[in-house]
């Protein structure tokens, strides 16, 4: 694996910060099985890419409790513990199996304030090889309508290529 990551050699226009981005995830992450090991470089690198994400990290669906989710790895302030299905941003991203991209958060019903400074959100569901929901990635950040289709397009194909395509149990092909 590389031994550093260095986000200033990033490119800095949005999809093509994310594209190298994605790229050197993959080469630190090369060979590396674990689930929580992938998570926790995500959201790393993630924040240190853009100076802009808040809070960067992932609610894991809790294999005891199958609609609910639990904190994982993230960077950031301290967040909630555990989020209901259909609860929020991100328990309607996994319920409904789909990004939301929340331009504002105090517009959107139910919003869970983790932290009063979160202004705009998304969440992206995370799917490993057999299609099945793992998690969501939330970011936040304090800026109003941060977050839009680009951001939504690249985190998905980040999100695809390390935990169905590249991740840690199962490497077959999703369709979706
Ligand atoms: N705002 C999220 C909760 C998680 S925290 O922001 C870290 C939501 O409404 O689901």
């Amino acid at each position: 694996m590389p031994e550093t990551f260095d986000e200033t050699r990033l490119p800095a226009a949005k999809a093509a910060r994310y594209a190298a981005l994605g790229e050197e995830i993959a080469a630190v992450l090369e060979g590396e099985p674990d689930r929580t090991a992938r998570m926790a470089t995500v959201a790393a690198m993630l924040a240190q890419a853009f100076d802009d994400f808040f809070w960067c990290g992932f609610y894991v669906v809790d294999p005891t409790r199958p609609s609910e989710l639990v904190v994982g790895p993230y960077q950031g302030t301290l967040g909630c513990l555990r989020i209901a299905f259909g609860r929020g941003v991100c328990g309607t991203a996994a319920a409904e199996r789909r990004t939301v991209v929340v331009p504002d958060v105090e517009a959107f019903p139910g919003h869970i304030a983790c932290d009063a400074r979160a202004r705009s959100e998304i969440v992206v569901p995370v799917f490993d090889g057999s299609g099945a929901l793992i998690a969501v990635l939330d970011i936040d950040a304090t800026e109003l309508a941060a977050f839009d289709e680009t951001d939504a397009a690249a985190l998905e194909s980040i999100l695809a290529a390390t935990f169905a395509a590249g991740g840690s149990h199962k490497t077959d092909k999703q369709s979706a």
